[in-house]
C-alpha cells in the first residue's frame, strides 16, 4: 500500500528582520500508511510542533518561516499546493488538534455554534441535518449531555470537555489524517487516561491515520506503531515503537525512556537527562546531543553523525552505531 503521507528531508528555516537564518527543524523524514499511528517524541523545544504545523503549512501564514523538502500527501506535494488549495485540505482532509485546547476555541461563541460553523464550512447540510450532525459528533467524543454543552461557552468547560470539543472540531470535516499535538498535556491524570482511551477508540472507529505528538514515551507506546525521536530539531532515532521501547539505542532515547513514568509498574527509579535542549540558534557543533551525552567521544564533538540505517525499519543518528549501520 502506498503511504498516505511521505515526508522527505523536511527543513524549516526562520528568517529574522536582519535576514539571519536559523534552522528550526531539519532532516525529518517518515512514511505513514493508511490506518497507521506515528508518534513524535522529544522534550519541549525539540521541534515537534514546528514539524506538525509544516504538514498543513499553518505556521507559514504569518511568520518568517520557510519550509523545504517534500511533504507528499495523497500523491501531491503539499509545498506545491496554492494557499486556496490548502484551505480545502485543512480540516476536510487533515484534522488538527492543537497543543492548547482552550486557545483553539473561540471564547465569544457557544460550543454548539462553533461546531455548526465548522460543519457548515466543511459540508453543505440542511439546518435539521446540521443539528443532528452536531449531536452525532458530540456523542462520538463521548459527551453525554449534548444539550447543555451546546449552550456553553469555552470558559465554562473543564479541561477534559474542552479537549473533547477540540477533537470533535478536528473530526467535523471527516478527515483522513489527524494530527494531534500533545492533546493531553494540559489535563489531570484521570482525564488524560480517558482522553487517550477516546483517541484510541476514534482511531479505530474512523480508520484514521494519525500523527501523534507527546513528550511522554509511555503515551506514545499506548497509541503509536512507529515513533520518531526528535532532539534539537532533528530525528535522532526512528523505528517501531515496540522495538524502541524494548531496546532504545540512542543515548537520548535511553534518557527519555528512563524519565518515563510507567503507570503499570510499582517501583520505579526515575531519572532525568542533565542539561537542557539547545535553542535553534545555539546548537553545538558535531552531534547536537553531545553536550548532554554520557557516552560522548571525540568524533561526537567534531562531526554530526548521519542517520545510520540498521535495518529497513530502524535508524539511529549516533556514532556508536557507525559499524552496524554500514
Ligand atoms: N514561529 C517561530 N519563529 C521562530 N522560532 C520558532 C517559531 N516556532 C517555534 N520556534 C522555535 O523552534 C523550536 C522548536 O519549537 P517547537 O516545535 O514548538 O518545539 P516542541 O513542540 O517540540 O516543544 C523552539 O526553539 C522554538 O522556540
Ligand atoms: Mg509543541
Amino acid at each position: 500500500m502506498d503511504p498516505i503521507l511521505q515526508v522527505k528531508n523536511l527543513k524549516v528555516v526562520h528568517k529574522n528582520q536582519k535576514q539571519d537564518k536559523t534552522v528550526l527543524v531539519e532532516k525529518v523524514s517518515f512514511n505513514l500508511k493508511k490506518g497507521e499511528v506515528l508518534g513524535f517524541v522529544g522534550e519541549s523545544g525539540c521541534g515537534k510542533t514546528v514539524s506538525c504545523l509544516s504538514i498543513t503549512r499553518l505556521h507559514t501564514l504569518n511568520s518568517n518561516l520557510s519550509i523545504s523538502g517534500e511533504i507528499v500527501f495523497d500523491n501531491k506535494n503539499i509545498l506545491d499546493i496554492s494557499e486556496k488549495g490548502m484551505q480545502d485540505i485543512r480540516g476536510n482532509r487533515i484534522g488538527y488538534v492543537f497543543q492548547d485546547p482552550s486557545g483553539s476555541l473561540n471564547p465569544c461563541f457557544t460550543i454548539g455554534n462553533q461546531i455548526k460553523e465548522v460543519l457548515k464550512a466543511h459540508n453543505r447540510l440542511s439546518k435539521s441535518s446540521l443539528s443532528l450532525t452536531v449531536d452525532t459528533l458530540l456523542k462520538q467524543v463521548a459527551i453525554q449531555d449534548t444539550h447543555s454543552i451546546k449552550k456553553k461557552y469555552p470558559h465554562e468547560l473543564s479541561g477534559g470537555q474542552a479537549q473533547r470539543i477540540c477533537l470533535a472540531l478536528a473530526l467535523a470535516g471527516n478527515p483522513e489524517l489527524l494530527i494531534a499535538d500533545e492533546p493531553t498535556t494540559a489535563l489531570d491524570a484521570v482525564t488524560r487516561v480517558q482522553i487517550i482511551e477516546l483517541i484510541k477508540h476514534l482511531i479505530k472507529e474512523n480508520n484514521l491515520t494519525v500523527v501523534f505528538v507527546s513528550h511522554d514515551l509511555e503515551l506514545i507506546q499506548k497509541l503509536c506503531q512507529q515513533v520518531l525521536v526528535l532532539y534539537g530539531g532533528a530525528v535522532l532515532e526512528s523505528g517501531f515503537t515496540k522495538d524502541i521501547m524494548k531496546n532504545p539505542l540512542h543515548p537520548y532515547t535511553q534518557g527519555l525512556s528512563k524519565c518515563t513514568v510507567h503507570l503499570d509498574k510499582e517501583q520505579q527509579n526515575l531519572s532525568s537527562i542533565e542539561g537542557t535542549v539547545p535553542t535553534p540558534a545555539n546548537r553545538p557543533k558535531g552531534c547536537r546531543f553531545h553536550p548532554r551525552c554520557s557516552q560522548c567521544f571525540s568524533m561526537c564533538r567534531e562531526k554530526e553523525p548521519p542517520l545510520f540505517q540498521l535495518n529497513n525499519y530502524r535508524s539511529v543518528r549516533c556514532w556508536l552505531f557507525e559499524k552496524e549501520g554500514f
